[in-house]
């Protein structure tokens, strides 16, 4: 049978926050197929356990893996956290967010220390600090899951969003850091309203590392008609309400249900 996606790059995320990172891989890879996956049925991924999100993250790269996808971008630095046991799990080339954007991040810190807004889990996970203390960097955390349901819902300017603001980053102008790292996807989706505490602070969005494999080592079962430029939208939760919020921000993107 034929694999349904294969040659296809899948850019996984719990929601409409990876848009942000696929928007960026299309403008440099145009002739690259996307599969973008909205994880809706499991979103929000920051509140969940450990175990249980990476359990989640296995299925999926098995159903990338059974579907012919030939590698897969984290657009998601919650599930970026999990990279290293993905990665030796798995044999197609998984990519993430959180150590590309560290470096980033590096570049742009004069004072050495760097604010950190990120979900629940990835702050408590301590990868980012890892990273970043490896470069003599250190790193304020705010956990913000509080945010992420206000960028999925498009409900932005909203008072209950303003509170949750207040509320996770009162303490953000206190933190000295002259580098804000917005330290999930969502996030970019509330820059305007971010930046109104982090003062003069540089705000850095999430990168990826992702190099395009297919063209550079193509696979003997590689077909040209896999690299049309390409994107194909799903989720596992609901596609009208994704819809609706994508767009606001990526209005070609059509999201389809799939059950993973
Ligand atoms: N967008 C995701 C991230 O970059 C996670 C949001 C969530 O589902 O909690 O961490």
């Amino acid at each position: 049978m034929e694999s349904l996606f294969a040659g296809f790059t899948a850019v996984l995320d719990s929601g409409v926050g990876g848009l942000t990172v696929l928007k960026d891989l299309r403008a440099k890879y145009g002739e690259c197929d996307f599969l973008y996956l909205a994880d809706g049925a499991y979103c929000p991924y920051g509140t969940k356990s450990a175990s249980a999100l990476s359990n989640r993250l296995q299925t999926l790269l098995t159903w990338f893996e059974s579907n012919g996808v030939r590698s897969a971008v984290l657009a998601c630095n919650t599930a970026s956290v999990f990279i290293g046991n993905l990665r030796r799990r798995f044999d197609l080339p998984v990519y993430g967010v959180i150590e590309p954007t560290c470096r980033l991040a590096a570049q742009t810190t004069v004072n050495k220390r760097v604010a950190l807004l990120a979900t629940n889990l990835t702050v408590k996970s301590g990868v980012y600090d890892g990273f970043l203390a490896k470069m003599r960097i250190e790193t304020v955390s705010f956990a913000c899951s509080a945010l992420v349901p206000f960028a999925e819902n498009n409900a932005f300017n909203s008072a209950a969003c303003d509170i949750a603001l207040h509320n996770a980053l009162k303490n953000l102008p206190q933190a000295n850091a002259d580098t804000v790292i917005l330290g999930c996807t969502h996030f970019p989706l509330l820059q305007d309203k971010i930046s109104a505490y982090a003062g003069n602070a540089h705000i850095v969005q999430c990168v990826t590392d992702f190099s395009p494999s297919v063209f550079e080592t193509p696979a003997a079962n590689d077909r040209v008609e896999c690299r049309r430029g390409k994107t194909i939208f799903l989720t596992t939760g609901n596609a009208p309400q994704i819809n609706k919020t994508a767009s606001v921000f990526c209005p070609e993107a059509n999201f389809a249900h799939v059950d993973i």
